[in-house]
């Protein structure tokens, strides 16, 4: 089956074509970051009206790429969660290919794209997982039993992983996207530095809170301002320390509790470069803890990923395309 996948659910206008939900006939991602950079961060309605200018060209391209429309089997878009206006200009276009073509068409939660996305690597998943997805909207960790089965073992009391990196670049003066800057200026810098609260709520063990990570950061800063040079560096170092600790304490604690042998890390977050790191060097302490992280084009917003778990659905059965809707707070599980 050759599927046709769209995604806009934020900043990204993203189409791909993927062949029996594995291998990638072409995939294309036009960012917004440029866009968004100069307000610190996304504008939903800038993104929907950059969403409308791009779709058609972005289609087009994965479509040709794949052999032209009689190549196409079948669609999916992603209808939820996100942005509403940037989710509606994909769920609409998907909905007039489809009928233009005479297709059968099927939405796809976002997050189950994220956790899917492992299967276009050369070392795929196999279920039973554990799935820790970071994002700029979520941090959740999903036992994952088969496609379409999953089920959430915890998730962020309040900032996801993605907006604590954002946020505390924003504090430090630094570009949307915060993580990637983060990521880069923490490199050299020493994680020791400076002590970080752990992002880890007491009693619900297996969730998350990073807003007491932020307010500490922003305390800092008032005190100490924002340093130069090799202090930002260790400064950068140390906040994302803080964040990578706690996913990886975290997940790894669920999938040891609920007997899970492979941990799959997802999202846009699963791009930090520590956090890959710090997860191999823990996963390596536990024999039979096998870590599979996606390439990191495939962790930041992409439609390839949409297409594994539209394939997968089109497979138990498509819906009805005329039903389809933008479901901005689509929760999975
Ligand atoms: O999955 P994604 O592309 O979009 C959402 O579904 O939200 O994730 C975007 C998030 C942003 O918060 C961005 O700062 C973060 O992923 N991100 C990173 C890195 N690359 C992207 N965070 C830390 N380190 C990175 N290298
Ligand atoms: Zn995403």
């Amino acid at each position: 089956m050759r599927l046709l996948a769209i995604e806009t659910s934020c900043d990204e206008t993203a189409a791909a074509v993927v062949e029996d939900g594995r291998r990638v006939l072409s995939d294309v991602v036009s960012t917004q970051i440029e866009i968004h950079r100069r307000w610190g961060g996304v504008v939903p309605e800038l993104a929907s009206r950059n969403h409308v200018v791009q779709i058609m060209p972005v289609v087009d391209e994965a479509v040709t790429a794949a052999g032209g429309p009689g190549a196409i089997d079948a669609l999916a878009v992603t209808s939820g969660p996100g942005l509403v206006g940037a989710l509606l200009v994909g769920v609409q276009v998907a909905k007039g290919l489809a009928a233009a073509w005479e297709k059968p068409l099927v939405g796809v939660n976002h997050l189950e794209g994220h956790l899917l996305a492992a299967f276009l690597g050369d070392e795929p998943p196999t279920f039973p997982f554990l799935g820790l997805v970071v994002s700029g909207g979520h941090t959740s960790l999903y036992e994952a039993r088969g496609f379409g089965q999953y089920r959430l073992l915890g998730q962020t009391r309040d900032d996801a992983a993605g907006e604590a990196f954002d946020k505390g670049a924003k504090l430090l003066g630094l570009p949307y996207p915060g993580g990637v800057a983060i990521d880069r200026l923490a490199r050299t810098g020493d994680p020791a530095a400076i002590r970080f609260p752990k992002a880890i709520v007491k009693g619900a063990d297996l969730d998350f809170s990073f807003s007491g990570l932020k307010t500490a950061l922003l305390h800092h800063v008032r005190k100490h301002g924002v340093p130069e040079g090799q202090g930002l560096a260790d400064l950068c170092a140390s906040y994302q320390e803080a964040i990578v600790q706690a996913l990886v304490q975290k997940a790894v604690r669920a999938a040891r509790r609920f007997q899970l042998p492979t941990l799959v890390l997802a999202g846009g977050v699963a791009a930090n470069s520590r956090l890959r790191a710090a997860a191999a060097q823990r996963a390596a302490d536990y024999e039979d803890l096998r870590l599979v992280v996606p390439a990191v084009r495939l962790c930041t917003d992409n439609a390839a990923m949409i297409a594994v778990a539209g394939t997968q659905a089109h497979l138990r059965g498509a819906l009805d395309a005329r039903r389809l809707d933008a479901d901005p707070a689509w929760r999975l599980q």
